[in-house]
């Protein structure tokens, strides 16, 4: 078969390069693609926003299977209009999709489903926030109910903090439109996985458990990011992986059902492991990012054969193998706020050992040939081994090989996964 890959970041990469070893898989086309990306598939500087480009290009290129990377076309509605020409779509419908668009609605979706989450209000101004604040404690987290890049969730220390975010979200609108509702909840302490799961929205299939570092600096500092490095599988008590089983992830599963929505897809489950069991602190629609670079590496199998599966409404069981994966970020200059792009990467950017290989997450050739910086989160190096340890090392290794002025990376990834 002949499949397209939509979107352009490292989590794209991920999956073309994983798509190239499958046995299943004739062409790998990728659109818009990025620069550095040609090496695993076909490019295509295409705008598939454009539904008639989109449909020509399918025709043309025999396009038997398109997987969908960002959320932002799932939450347009694109899956459900490459449907609509016939061809499977890796990718939940708009409506599957509100369960990204729109954290007030995950909220009530969650209490619905009966899955256990942080007690929560929703408010539209910045009066309603500060009443609404006095049923909770300090720290506050303040999310704006819409997409918005990975920047709509505040962590406030103090009401005056509060105050401020609220009225950026309501008054000066910098969310827009994602900012005309928000959801104040109580704060977890605990922490953080990511679980993800297979499903056509009715079974499901678990990928195994991955662990982000959303903060910006080592030590859990700083402000939050997309992720800035994952280590996986992460293995937890086998009483508390049948709890999220049984609390979170089948009632999740079953309420899609229920609720008649057509999901062929992943479901990224954040969890926070608390004191008091495990909670859900959000779904996303489409597979993490970075977390998908070190997941799909541990599939025993063809990624392609279990794409197009999950497309057809077809869920199989699933063999991981028994290995470690880290992925370390390598960011540009002042991210998450305003990347520095454009700046030249020096080294070897197709840097590889036996035991790790780099991504392009956010890079481009100039008119020179060089390489530069193009996005927030720029290359991921990744790191194979058979302990998490080696894994880390390995990926680690690889920044020797590559650097540019006001590069940021963590240099505890996997550090914490010894308190799990
Ligand atoms: P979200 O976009 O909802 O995943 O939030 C981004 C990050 O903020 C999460 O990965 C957590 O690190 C943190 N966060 C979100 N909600 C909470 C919460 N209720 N309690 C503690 N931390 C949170
Ligand atoms: N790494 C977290 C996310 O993809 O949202």
């Amino acid at each position: 078969m002949n499949v397209l890959v939509i979107g352009k970041g490292g989590r794209e990469h991920a999956i073309v390069r994983a798509l190239s070893f499958s046995q299943s898989v004739n062409e790998v086309h990728c659109a818009p693609g990025s620069d550095g990306m040609k090496k695993d598939s076909f490019v295509h500087d295409i705008n598939v926003s454009n539904l008639d480009e989109l449909q020509n290009f399918l025709k043309q290129k025999r396009i038997n299977l398109v997987i969908i990377g960002p959320e932002n076309f799932l939450v347009d509605g694109l899956a459900d209009h490459i449907r609509s020409f016939g061809v499977d779509v890796f990718g939940p419908s708009k409506v599957g999709a509100r369960l990204e668009a729109s954290k007030v609605f995950a909220k009530q979706f969650m209490q619905e489903a009966g899955v256990p989450t942080s007690q929560f209000t929703a408010v539209s101004s910045v009066q309603q926030t500060i009443d609404a604040a006095a049923k909770f404690k300090a720290p506050f987290v303040f999310k704006a109910d819409g997409l918005a890049a990975g920047k709509g969730v505040a962590i406030c220390s103090t009401l005056k903090e509060l105050k401020s975010v609220a009225e950026k979200c309501f008054e000066d609108k910098v969310f827009g439109d994602s900012g005309k509702l928000a959801l104040l909840e109580e704060f977890q302490n605990g922490y953080e996985l990511s679980f993800l799961i297979l499903t056509n929205g009715k079974e499901y299939q678990a990928m195994p458990l991955a662990q982000d570092h959303k903060s910006l600096y080592d030590g859990g500092k700083g402000p939050n990011t997309g992720g800035m490095g994952v280590v996986a599988p992460i293995k937890i008590d086998v009483n508390l992986e049948k709890e999220i089983h049984e609390k979170i992830l089948k009632p999740t599963v079953d309420h899609i059902n229920k609720s008649g929505v057509e999901y062929h897809g992943v479901v990224f489950v954040g969890l926070m492991v608390t004191k008091d069991g495990p909670t859900v602190i959000e779904y996303n629609v489409r597979f993490g990012d970075p977390e998908t670079q070190t997941l799909l590496p541990l599939l025993d199998g063809d990624w392609g054969e279990v794409f197009s599966d999950i497309a057809k409404g077809v869920v199989k069981p699933l063999s991981w193998k028994s290995q470690c994966v880290s992925c370390i970020v390598l960011a540009a200059e002042n991210y998450p706020a305003q990347p520095v792009k454009g700046v030249k990467i020096n080294g070897n950017i197709q840097a590889s050992s036996a035991f790790s290989y780099i991504l392009h997450a956010g890079t481009k050739k100039n008119e020179d040939g060089d390489w530069v910086t193009n996005g927030g989160r720029v290359i991921n190096l990744i790191g194979m081994g058979s302990t998490h340890g080696e894994s880390v090392g390995n990926a680690y290794k690889l920044c020797e090989e590559i650097n540019w002025d006001g590069m940021q990376l963590r240099r505890d990834i996997g550090a914490g996964i010894s308190k799990i």
